[in-house]
């Protein structure tokens, strides 16, 4: 076996392989106005579909009158359930297991939930068209929160559903209780500690949509999707609507952000397609803003309580956790079937313990569905938050340095792989070099020294440094534990050569923005010694690319990374015997250099031949009893996922008057295994820790109590601009990951995983003094003045 590029040795050998800054291929279209994205579908006689919304948050309907809205000019059809029902569409199956009105049937169960749709010749007739249609609710009273509607006497959700009595959807453990709870019993030191990850939307710059064209001709229908998944959206869509899976192709163009709003099926996407069949035309249907925030799947959205027990000087022994989840009105969390909490169980982290429990209980509400993974592998990120926030708060107690405490806990170097108390498998890390680089970078000691002097001198402005020494985990499968509807999670890399010495690496993978028409190239040309400049990479055409799962949850390197690798070496396996009848040698002769990137013939360096010639070869004159060609396809299951890690510091400065937290540093080091491309990287990271800044400081879904989706648009939505996000310092490690073909780990989601404990532990650290352990994200101004004066310490 082929062991891979050397992680010392990265310079990619000057072909734009593996560890070089090549620039973005995908950028030229891009900053050139040549991006080509959903809303850029205009088909032919195509029609436009507007969703009428529910006002109310729970309310049941007695009444729909379309007869207004088809007198409109220019609206071609009105559909409500009762139409759908005809087609078998009433409803459709959600990512968890549940089963979610396409259009409301009876009972809106959230705000702003689709209750019919008008299709016209153009958008804003079908806007004037939904305005026109009248529905008569019968408003009845809605629970918005987890607690409240667990409690005995809240109005009951989801009375459609037989032998549902209540709110109540699933309870759910993991680890050893027994053991757990004896080692709190007789621990020196416990911590407790309650905090809440809230409701965040993911919020991608393009919103969902679709244009569906039914052929009537073919039977085949064409659905330019926002998708994250092709290839699984053509599974679900031919199971949902029953039209044979090879008569259904999904294209996902550009897309314009994901972060796992476009993982699961939407309601819009539904009504579109069914609108073209029946109708014979394409259908477009293109979300606005506030539609997507309100209804498209939402993140996080848990009550944590945790837990720690630990020895007096400051060995973690136990972690404790217990959750409550809002699922919002339906079941669509979405995440592997076996996993109903998602990777919330690798709420150990870093650290070696000597026992772990954790519990949770997930709860209907008159919200919207969701729990989807945004930038994150299926809850990961409430299991960071928890467990780095926890370790602040022990460090607090035992008033220790948080960087010390971290490192009397680490799972150490030669543990690895390590099996963690909740049963994960980590593949590699060196945890206390991440943190020792982020420390020097940070220039510690000096703001430990900067802080003490601002408490002395009672400065208007304190200082407070956070930490977060996070393990991820990424790379979903292996498929005989992760799937997506029963499918299982592996990907896929078909690779043709072509006669004049170029390439097509076609990938079951879909890029949002991340870059993989260049990174998933430089793979190729480090393993078959090509220019990157002659490898094109395509994707998102259910018809022509090979079955994968999507892009999500950091998966795309480690799994449809680790499948171009092997097709890769499948490709240079073949073309070894090429080289051998161009050069008139025996096969087993045949060597391939890595660093020049050419074949040749054993003890005789100069008799060699590069893979253009190859190619040629393949084509031209090829061996006898050999099939012509030169290409191959991969389908890779990985053994196990991969352990990115990192350590974040931030310095912030706490404006005691007004509550206001300026970042003084950010210091973030990731280490994501071998690199392919450290500038894509470093763009990864500051995208995500933007992402975490907005996370902890200005983001949520807010709703009343009347169930109005309070935080739905970007007027009350706030996300984080440049203004908001202060410079960045990057470092990194690098520890390969033993399983992968090229040692990769995923990086994408660290940051915006990793980064929300460090701002809070920072903002906490700055009131530490005086005993503050928690202020709620996220921190805005008000609330972290709140914290402030709880204490005295505001001005
Ligand atoms: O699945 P997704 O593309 O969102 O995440 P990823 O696999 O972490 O990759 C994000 C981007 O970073 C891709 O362009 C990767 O190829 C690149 N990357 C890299 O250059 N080196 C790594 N070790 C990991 C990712």
């Amino acid at each position: 076996a082929d062991g891979g590029p050397d992680p010392e040795k990265h310079h990619g050998h000057g072909r734009g392989g593996m560890g070089e800054s090549v620039k973005r291929k995908e950028d030229k279209r891009f900053i050139t106005g040549r991006g080509n994205y959903v809303d850029d579908i205009k088909k032919p006689g195509m029609l436009h579909c507007e969703i009428v919304r529910s006002p109310h948050a729970h309310a049941r309907i007695n009444d729909i009158d379309k007869s207004r809205a088809l007198d409109v000019d220019g609206v071609v059809a009105v559909l409500t359930a009762e139409d759908l029902a005809g087609h078998d569409l009433a409803t459709m199956p959600t990512l968890m297991d549940d089963t979610q009105d396409v259009l409301v049937n009876d009972k809106v169960k959230f705000q702003s939930q689709e209750v019919a749709a008008v299709i016209a010749t153009d958008r804003y007739i079908a806007k004037d068209g939904a305005e026109k249609v009248t529905v008569d609710y019968e408003v009845l009273d809605p629970v918005v929160t987890a607690k409240d509607a667990l409690e005995a006497d809240a109005p009951l959700i989801r009375d459609e559903l037989e032998d549902q009595e209540d709110n109540h959807i699933f309870d759910w453990d993991v680890g050893d209780k027994e053991a757990t709870d004896a080692i709190f019993e007789e621990s020196e030191v416990t911590v407790k500690e309650q905090m809440e990850y809230q409701r965040l939307h993911p919020a991608p710059i393009e919103t969902c949509g679709c244009v569906a064209d039914w052929d009537p001709g073919k039977e085949k229908i064409t659905v330019h999707l926002t998708s994250q998944a092709p290839h699984a959206h053509r599974t679900l869509f031919s199971m949902v609507s029953g039209i044979p899976e090879h008569k259904v192709r999904i294209v996902s163009p550009d897309i314009g952000g994901g972060f796992g709003n476009k993982v699961p099926i939407y309601p819009g996407y539904v009504v579109a397609a069914a609108a073209s069949v029946v109708l014979e035309q394409p259908v477009k249907w293109m979300e606005e803003r506030s539609e997507n925030i309100q209804t498209t799947g939402f993140a996080r959205d848990y009550d944590m309580t945790g837990e720690l027990a630990a020895t007096k000087d400051g060995k973690i022994r136990a972690v404790r956790t217990d959750v409550l989840a809002n699922h919002g009105a339906y079941n669509a969390v979405a995440q592997p079937s076996k996993f109903p909490a998602g990777f919330f169980n690798i709420f150990t982290g870093s650290y070696d313990v000597e026992a772990a429990y954790g519990s949770l209980t997930a709860a209907f509400t008159n919200t919207a569905p969701g729990g989807v993974a945004y930038r994150c592998s299926f809850r990961v990120t409430e299991a960071v938050y928890l467990i780095e926030r926890m370790v602040k708060v022990l460090a607090h107690e035992l008033d220790m340095d948080p960087a010390e405490i971290r490192r009397r806990n680490f799972i150490q170097p030669e543990e690895f792989p390590y099996e963690s108390a909740t049963g994960w498998n980590y593949d590699s890390g060196d945890y206390e070099k991440a943190l020792d680089l982020a420390l020097e970078m940070a220039d510690y000691d000096h703001y430990r020294e900067e802080q003490q002097r601002r408490i002395e001198e009672d400065a208007d402005k304190l200082i407070g440094i956070g930490i977060s020494s996070f393990t991820e985990v990424v790379g979903a499968g292996p498929g005989k534990t992760c799937d997506i509807a029963g499918i299982e999670m592996f990907d896929s890399a078909d690779i043709r050569v072509n006669p004049t010495g170029n390439a097509v690496l076609r990938v079951g993978v879909q890029t949002q923005g991340q870059g993989h028409e260049t990174t998933f190239a430089q793979i190729v040309a480090e393993e078959l010694g090509m220019d990157v400049e002659n490898i094109s990479v395509e994707h998102g055409d259910t018809d022509t690319d090979p079955y994968g799962l999507g892009t999500y949850g950091s998966r795309s390197t480690p799994v449809a990374g680790a499948a171009t690798a092997v097709a890769a070496r499948k490709v240079r396996d073949k073309a070894k015997s090429i080289a051998a009848n161009e050069l008139e040698a025996a096969e087993e002769d045949i060597e391939w250099d890595r660093e020049s990137g050419h074949f040749h013939v054993a003890g005789a360096p100069d008799r060699s031949i590069t893979i253009t010639e190859i190619a040629a070869g393949a084509y031209m004159n090829h061996p006898a009893g050999e099939e012509p060609g030169l290409e191959a396809v991969d389908y890779y299951d990985p053994p196990e996922m991969t352990y990115p890690f990192g350590s974040y510091i931030v310095v912030v400065e706490v404006d005691r008057e007004t509550g206001e937290v300026d970042f003084e540093k950010f210091v973030a080091v990731d280490d994501c295994g071998n690199r392919i491309n450290p500038m894509v990287i470093e763009g990864q990271i500051h995208g995500g820790l933007a992402q975490g800044i907005g996370t902890a400081m200005m983001e949520h879904v807010t709703y009343d109590e009347n169930g109005n989706c309070t935080g739905g648009d970007f007027m009350n939505y706030l996300l984080p601009t440049a203004k908001e996000i202060p410079n960045f310092e990057t470092g990194y490690t690098v520890t390969p990951s033993p399983h992968h073909p090229i040692g990769a780990k995923g990086v994408g989601e660290s940051p915006t995983v990793g980064s929300p404990p460090a701002i809070v532990n920072a903002v906490v650290d700055a009131m530490a003094h005086a005993d503050v352990t928690h202020v709620e994200m996220p921190m805005t101004p008000d609330r972290v003045w709140a914290a402030l004066a709880d204490v005295g310490l505001e001005l």
